[in-house]
């Protein structure tokens, strides 16, 4: 029995955004047709530790993520994927840390390939942590981007990412900005990875025309959008059932009757069905463990004797 460990570099290694982007589109595909069996994680300590698992009926096998969230720590996340075929007596644990930056920026550029403009060239992204780097690479990769701005409460992060970013930036015009609103007003494309409580911006900040991607808020009690533009918007999510249980912001506008169940179009279903967007559009995702499934069996394929 072989347990194949893979660090953070290794995982990376193994698995450019743009085939992450695909791997995960194909398993919201694969969970719109009801192939996944996946309950809804397991939070302890109010968000402080994770443990999802999900199982993927068609090729028999399973993960389970279990992950410690402190943002008092860098980097926030850390964790481990652990995955199992009934079939194979060998498995993978990889760092879950990269994993989770690399399928949390993998939706966000499925979605984004959905639901923004065409000729979509221009990124704010707010929020410099550990997800940042990634949600920008998935980005540019469905949207070549011809610029960036980078906001955090941190100016300092926001330099530091945009020194990490170097080697991906290939003349994108990059810049650092306080200013959210003003940062906002000129973007295609809006990033959220922040731990906000309170909503980033409002929607009289956002230009005509725009999508806006919200991945921070992942306790009823965090939110970075207002509830004026879940109301304005063509509003896309993960899974309903797990942005009705975590989502702050897609739970404030329901409180407030901005938006009703209704108005929730599952990324799934968009993916089979594409809505016709709204100029304003909005993808929440809180993040489940099918996208980790997606990022593990490609791990697997690529690091297991016999892969498939
Ligand atoms: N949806 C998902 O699947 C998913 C996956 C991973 C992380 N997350 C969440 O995304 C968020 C970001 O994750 P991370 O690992 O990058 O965290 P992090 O702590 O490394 O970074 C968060 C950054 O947000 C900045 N920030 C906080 N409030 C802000 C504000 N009002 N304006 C501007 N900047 C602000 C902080 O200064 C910090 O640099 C967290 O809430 C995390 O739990 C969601």
């Amino acid at each position: 029995m072989t347990t194949q460990v893979l660090t953070g570099a290794e995982v990376r290694a193994a698995v450019p955004m743009r085939e992450a982007i695909d791997a995960v589109r194909e398993a919201f595909a694969s969970l719109a047709a009801g192939e996944f069996e996946q309950p809804p994680r397991t939070v302890l300590r109010d968000g402080g530790f994770l443990v999802m698992p999900v199982h993927h009926r068609p090729t028999s096998s399973v993960i389970v993520k279990t992950v410690s969230v402190n943002f008092d720590r860098v980097p926030a996340i850390t964790g481990t994927v652990a995955w199992a075929e009934s079939g194979r007596v060998e498995q993978v644990v990889a760092d879950a840390a990269s994993i989770t930056a690399l399928r949390t920026g993998a939706i966000v550029g499925a979605a984004t390939d959905l639901l923004a403009a065409d000729g979509a060239d221009s990124l704010t992204l707010i929020g410099a942590g550990g997800q940042a780097a990634d949600q920008f690479r998935a980005v540019h990769t469905v949207r070549p981007l011809r610029r960036l701005v980078v906001v955090d409460l941190d100016r300092e992060r926001a330099e530091r990412l945009l020194e990490t970013l170097r080697p991906d930036l290939d003349g994108v015009e990059a810049a650092t900005s306080d200013d959210t609103a003003a940062s906002v007003a000129e973007a295609d494309i809006v990033s959220c990875a922040t731990s906000a409580r309170t909503p980033l911006f409002s929607l009289d900040a956002l230009p005509e025309r725009v999508h806006v991607n919200a991945i921070g808020a992942f306790r009823p009690t965090m939110r970075e959008l207002p509830d004026e533009l879940l109301a304005d918007a063509t509003v896309v999510v993960d899974e309903l059932d797990a942005v009705l249980e975590e989502s702050g912001e897609i739970l404030h506008a329901l409180g407030s009757a901005s938006v009703s169940k209704e108005d929730l179009i599952e990324l799934g279903q968009a993916i089979s069905d594409p809505p016709r967007p709204k100029a304003r559009t909005v993808f929440k995702t809180v993040g489940i463990a099918v996208q980790d499934w997606a990022i593990a069996r490609l791990l697997a394929a690529r690091t297991l004797s016999n892969g498939q």
